[in-house]
């Protein structure tokens, strides 16, 4: 299973991938608007920091079919590594899809929020498709179902597009993919953070640390001498 950060930031990129390897980088372009620095310079510096196993995704901005496939190319030819580029679900973006994957560029279908919509953006040839789970929970869907219909199709039809469940708010909705069977995730850099984190957790590395210089002179370690 893969877990990518969603967002441009650096230094938390730095920070995460430090203790836990991420898989790569997703953005969009309402995170690259909230970004430093103009959207062209946040992924050139993001793809600056990723190996070869981390993928990035990075999103066009047109909505009309030639300009999704010359922004798409545009965006792969200024970055010199692999990248999936993401393309809305639309009549014009399927089009896009089918197009670039002629040309060799890889897609992530995004802004889904069906079952039907990921199913026909993997016969258009994505890649990926990114079913919004938080959001699909917003609009009084049900993401728990969504992701196990379009898990479970794509296998009962053998398709090779891959599952990156994206817009999450809990780590609570994050274990509810895992279980249905999806292959990555991408959460924003607060929401990885929290995945180790527990209050409980905190309170038993303090009261270890007490326990132990209480009882040993103030020492905090061990093997000093
Ligand atoms: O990658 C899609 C994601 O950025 C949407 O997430 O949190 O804005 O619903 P959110």
């Amino acid at each position: 299973m893969k877990i990518l950060m969603d967002g441009s930031d650096v230094d938390a990129f730095r920070y995460l991938n430090d203790y836990s390897p991420l898989d790569g980088v997703t953005t969009n372009p309402s995170i690259l608007a909230k970004g430093k620095g103009t959207a062209e310079e946040q992924v050139l510096q993001i793809a600056d920091l990723l190996d070869k196993q981390q993928n990035l995704h990075v999103q066009v901005v047109s909505v009309k079919y030639e300009q999704m496939v010359e922004e798409a190319k545009r965006i792969s030819k200024a970055l010199s590594r692999n990248v999936f580029i993401k393309i809305p679900v639309s009549p014009d973006g399927l089009k896009a899809v089918r197009s670039l994957r002629g040309d060799g560029i890889n897609t992530t279908v995004t802004g889904v929020y069906t079952t039907m919509q990921a199913v026909m953006a993997a016969k258009a040839g994505a890649a990926y498709v990114a079913p919004y789970i938080n959001r699909i929970d917003l609009a009084h869907g049900n993401s728990e179902i969504v992701i196990k219909q379009i898990v479970q199709t794509f296998r009962t039809y053998g398709f090779s597009t891959k599952v990156l469940a994206a817009s999450f708010k809990n780590t609570r909705q994050v274990i509810s993919v895992m279980e249905a069977g999806v292959e990555e995730v991408t959460l924003s850099a607060d929401l990885l953070k929290n995945l180790i984190h527990h209050k409980e957790t905190d309170t038993s590395i303090e009261a270890f640390t007490e326990d132990f210089t209480s009882r040993f002179e103030n020492s905090n370690e061990m093997f000093l001498k």
